[in-house]
Order: C-alpha cells, then sequence, then structure tokens
C-alpha cells in the first residue's frame, strides 16, 4: 500500500545537507564561516574545533557540515574507543591517508589521561608522538587534518586540549528556530505541511532542536497511519492531545506529576524527587532543566519550588 503523504524516512534524509541549513545559532555559526573560508582560500584545513553544548543541540550535525563544506573526508569516533595510545595512532595514520579529513571526536571529556596526551599530539603537530613498549614513537602524518572535539561537558575536558581549539558554543533555540528546523525535516522528507503545524510543534520543543525533530518525525507517522496528505495543525493537536500527552507549554504527563509532588512537598530536594519519581537523578535533572525554561519551578536553597506560573499552572489542572 503507498503513503499518501508521500516522503521517505531514513535518518540522514531528515538532517540537513548543507550549512545554509542549519538554523539558529547565528554567532557560532558566523565563526564556524569565518574559519571554513578563510581556511579554503588559503587552500589549508581549518584549526582545531571544539563544539560545545548540551545533548541534541547540533554538535554532530555542525560537525558533519562543516567537513561537508570542505569537501573532506569525514570520521567521527567515540572518545571511549580510543583505550590505549595506539587505538588513536592506528586511527589518525589510518585517517591521514586522505587528503582532507575531518576527524570528530564525540564525547571527548571520556579521553582518558593517556590517551589525553597522544590526543594532544595529535592537535599539536602534523605527527603523533606515542608509547610503543616503552619507547617514544613519532609519526608523520601524512596529509593536514582538522579534529573537532565534541562534548556536552566542557569542563570535564582536558583544559590543554580545549585549549588548542577554538570553541563554538551551541546555545538554545527559539520557539521560532524549532519551528523552522521542523519545516526543514518536512521539506526534507519531501511531505506537504502547515506553518501553523509548524509552529505548534516548535513551541512544545522546549528550545532543544532533536525534541522538535522527534515530533516532527512522530507527526509523519501519524499522517502516515491517518493516511492524509497535509501535515496540519488538526493532526499536530491529535498527536499532542491523544497519543504524546503533551500540553501547550510541551510538559508531558511525568512533568506534570513532578510539579504535582513539588506543590505538595512546598520544596523538595533532587533525591526526593528522584526516589518518589522512581526516576534516575540525571533523568530529572533534563526534566527538571525543561521545567525551569518553562518558568515552572525554580531551586532556591531550599530545594526545588514552584514559581508563581509553576502554582497557577498546577491550579489550572485541579492537581
Ligand atoms: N541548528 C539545527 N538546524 C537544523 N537541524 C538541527 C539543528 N541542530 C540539530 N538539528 C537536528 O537535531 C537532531 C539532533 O542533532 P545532533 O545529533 O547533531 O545533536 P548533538 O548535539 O550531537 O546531540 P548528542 O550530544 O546527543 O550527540 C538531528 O536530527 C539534527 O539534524
Ligand atoms: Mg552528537
Amino acid at each position: 500500500m503507498g503513503n499518501p503523504i508521500g516522503g521517505h524516512l531514513y535518518m540522514n534524509d531528515i538532517r540537513p545537507k548543507s550549512l545554509k541549513d542549519f538554523v539558529g545559532n547565528i554567532d557560532a555559526i558566523k565563526r564556524v564561516r569565518l574559519l571554513i573560508d578563510a581556511a579554503k582560500i588559503r587552500g589549508e584545513m581549518p584549526p582545531h574545533i571544539a563544539i560545545l553544548g548540551p545533548k541534541g543541540r547540533g554538535k554532530t550535525l555542525l560537525a558533519e557540515l562543516i567537513a561537508s563544506e570542505l569537501n573532506a573526508v569525514f570520521y567521527i569516533f567515540n572518545a571511549t574507543a580510543f583505550k590505549t595510545p595506539r587505538d588513536i595512532r592506528e586511527s589518525f595514520a589510518y585517517i591521514s591517508l586522505h587528503e582532507k579529513t575531518v576527524i570528530a571526536i564525540d564525547e571527548a571529556h571520556a579521553l582518558n589521561k593517556t590517551t589525553t596526551n597522544t590526543m594532544l599530539s595529535a592537535l599539536e603537530s602534523k605527527s603523533i608522538t606515542w608509547n610503543y613498549e616503552g619507547q617514544l614513537v613519532t609519526e608523520h602524518l601524512i596529509y593536514p587534518h582538522t579534529v573537532i572535539l565534541m562534548t556536552t561537558d566542557e569542563y570535564r575536558i582536558f583544559p590543554p586540549l580545549l585549549s588548542r581549539c577554538d570553541k563554538i558554543y551551541l546555545r538554545p533555540y527559539t520557539t521560532d528556530e524549532c519551528a523552522k528546523i521542523t519545516y526543514g525535516v518536512f521539506g526534507r522528507l519531501g511531505v506537504n505541511c502547515t506553518k501553523e503545524a509548524c509552529i505548534m510543534i516548535g513551541r512544545r520543543s522546549g528550545g532543544e532542536a532533536r525534541q522538535a525533530v522527534h515530533y516532527a518525525r512522530n507527526a509523519y507517522d501519524l499522517a502516515t497511519i491517518k493516511g492524509v496528505f497535509k501535515i496540519d495543525e488538526n493532526l499536530v493537536k491529535y498527536l499532542f492531545d491523544k497519543i504524546l500527552l503533551v500540553d501547550k507549554n510541551g510538559l508531558q504527563s511525568r512533568d506534570i506529576e513532578l510539579l504535582g509532588i513539588i506543590n505538595k512537598l512546598g520544596t523538595a530536594s533532587i533525591g526526593t524527587l528522584a526516589s518518589m519519581m522512581d526516576e534516575p537523578i540525571n533523568n530529572l535533572k533534563t526534566r527538571e532543566n525543561f521545567l525551569i525554561k518553562a518558568n515552572m519551578i525554580t531551586i532556591s536553597s531550599y530545594g526545588r519550588e514552584l514559581t508563581k506560573d509553576g502554582k497557577e499552572y498546577v491550579r489550572s489542572l485541579g492537581l
């Protein structure tokens, strides 16, 4: 059976393909353009870069787009894959066979002490010095490369590593930017949508790009199942009200449960809330950040408490 709304869903198809389609974070993009454009004119590779920001902000996407803008081969490693200096040496020696390479290292804060030192030498020069059976060996890399370190936790990266990179920090997205990200996803999927449908999704995304992408995919799935030709406000409203149970502020049922508990307790520590919600503290912190941004809770020296808006909201729900 065909899909009436058309389109196709492969993860790679819904990611922007060009830097000009990277939505928002204008200041960060201006700095990236400066590094790339100057390097292109000089026929060099740009300096090493650190892309910093919380989960789902577009760090990996930006690294991919930098590589594609430079027409460079793109490699991505998770820092935890580098267990010994030899792992770095082998990866870099292999990679440096390509003329232009961007080597992205995800979760760069997870590099251990010995791999950090080897990485430093790779950032520092066109060679890697590594410890081979007790002897220091230097290996020359044939072509220049740009390393992009990515992390959600800037403060856990070894400072000398970070200081050798141009730092690019990705900020949260506005409601309009989240709507634009949604619009871009529908466009790349090749499906019809209304502006209002994108705005509804943008409003509920809490300033996070990945959340907007998830909701856009959910809307696309619902349109496919319902056999409609266009993603409009009615479809998106149905998605949020009846399926995802996300209210007009972007709050999910578990967020509302959390507000209800804080309301009953007056103030509460994160530990108390984690055990009452039966949820790991880290999860709860993400939820909490969202509720702080939505102006529903604050953190005082006594613990978490509801703001005036939070209290009004809880009252409106009769909790
Ligand atoms: N500025 C943006 N414009 C358009 N799409 C974006 C933007 N930022 C992120 N996205 C989309 O949001 C999703 C998440 O982005 P990405 O995977 O790059 O985040 P990340 O910061 O690397 O997250 P993590 O820390 O979890 O690895 C992707 O589908 C990406 O295409
Ligand atoms: Mg990533």
